[in-house]
């Protein structure tokens, strides 16, 4: 066993060599949204996987971009690299396959007018007295009975009708997420870990407060957004079928895919997509998650094997797993189907940036039984084996585990890292 993991450690060293793998720690707190609380437009929501503006602006330093550049994110999430894009001026397209993320990345990248910003603002200030009852929602979604207080559920129901009469379909829209963004906050639950968790405290906040709060945020940060910019081009599709688009070409891809450890990304937006009407009854949910990358087990995970193509540390690792007892054993064929598909990822990237074009990953590494899956060397890898050169690996941080998990990770612990992979074609 200490053999085995020696093996690896070696071969991990010479993999980080050879890919120009090396720490920078100024990347260390743009990985994540943590720092995004106070920024305008990004604060619209916490999207729990998503990065730091900061990041894809100094991505952008870091590659010299030029002016007129066009930027695509294949796993666009919340908008975080279009609406940076839409900022700098820059032409964007977003491809995201969770259709509440997708609408948010949309409301935050439209250029509104001066009337609709006006009438945003006039809703924020409406005064809502909610006093009938209304009807629930008929929705198959079977935590709604437990997700709200029914005086609660009764005036977010209230604040929803009145939306729904709003006539300027913009206003209607942003209004419309704004009463998503709340949903979580007045719930009896929270976003924890892969899903959502009952809140041990009660929770007192009122929706009507929680909702004018929030669009008086969006209203504020719309009235001081400089002038109009190019709205980016936003598909609800999965990113592998990407090839299939006519959408031109792009000077650089930046963007992270979801990372290879079991998060399931319909999951913690449960409440928003039930919500929301994105989905209408359990088969439309299943078969959406069918189509998100194999990232998590709820996606479709086809069992058999095909390492044609891939790096050879990738077949290592998944002979060394499918030896050992994992919690699930389907884990080595997720592994295996991941890449294969952020292969299929990729290779359509490729055919759709310009020659000298760039391709920045933001990927987290995972770990099984007891060895860590280096995501970040094994996408560099096969960047390479399609045509794209790595031009480094940077490792923005070192994720912490349990002491536990440490001791048995033992000297491989600092492959469960942060990394930017970036490739050039
Ligand atoms: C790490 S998040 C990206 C967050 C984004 N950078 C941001 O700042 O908001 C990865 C995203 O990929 C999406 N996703 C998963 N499978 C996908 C697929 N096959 N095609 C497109 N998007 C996918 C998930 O829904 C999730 O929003």
């Amino acid at each position: 066993m200490k053999n085995t993991k020696e093996k690896f450690l070696n071969k991990y060293k010479l993999l980080d060599r050879r890919l120009n793998t090396d720490p920078d720690r100024n990347y260390e707190y743009l990985v994540n949204f943590s720092q995004t609380k106070n920024i305008p437009v990004h604060r619209w929501f916490y999207y729990q996987e998503g990065y730091s503006p900061d990041l894809v602006k100094n991505i952008f330093t870091e590659i010299n971009l030029k002016s007129n550049a066009r930027i695509l994110d294949p796993f666009c999430g919340s908008g975080t690299s279009l609406v940076v894009a839409k900022e700098l001026g820059y032409d964007s397209l977003g491809v995201e396959i969770n259709p509440f993320s997708a609408f948010a990345s949309e409301v935050k990248t439209r250029n509104y007018t001066t009337s609709e910003i006006k009438q945003i603002g006039e809703f924020a200030n409406k005064d809502f007295s909610l006093t009938k009852k209304v009807k629930s929602l008929d929705i198959e979604f079977s935590l709604l009975g437990r997700l709200f207080t029914p005086g609660r559920l009764n005036k977010l129901l209230q604040i929803r009708e009145q939306i729904d009469n709003l006539q300027n379909i913009r206003v209607k829209n942003i209004c419309f997420f704004a009463w998503l963004s709340v949903l979580e906050k007045v719930s009896n639950y929270r976003r924890g870990g892969n899903g959502l968790k009952k809140r041990i405290r009660i929770n007192k906040v009122d929706p009507v407060v929680e909702f004018k709060n929030r669009l008086k945020e969006i209203y504020n940060d719309l009235s001081h957004l400089s002038s109009i910019h190019h709205e980016p081009g936003i598909i609800n599709d999965s990113s592998i079928n990407l090839k299939k688009y006519d959408v031109g070409k792009f000077d650089v891809a930046i963007f992270s895919p979801p990372y290879a450890n079991c998060f399931d990304p319909f999951e913690v937006y449960k409440i928003e997509l039930w919500m929301g009407g994105f989905v209408r009854n359990y088969e439309e949910l299943r078969n959406k998650r069918k189509t998100a990358l194999s990232s998590n087990l709820n996606a479709s995970i086809e069992k058999v094997f095909n390492l044609d193509n891939m790096p050879e540390i990738l077949a290592d690792i998944i002979s060394y797993l499918r030896k050992n007892q994992l919690w699930d054993t389907r884990l080595p064929y997720m592994l295996n189907n991941y890449f294969i598909q952020m292969r299929e990822v990729l290779q359509a990237l490729f055919g759709k940036l310009e020659k000298n074009g760039y391709c920045a990953i933001v990927v987290g590494n995972s770990a099984y039984g007891t060895l860590p899956v280096p995501t970040d060397t094994i996408l560099g890898l096969i960047g390479e084996d399609i045509g794209f050169r790595c031009k480094k690996i940077i490792v923005a941080r070192t994720n912490e585990t349990s002491s536990q998990q440490h001791l048995k990770i033992g000297n491989l612990k600092e492959y469960l890292r942060e990394s930017i992979v970036l490739l050039r074609k």
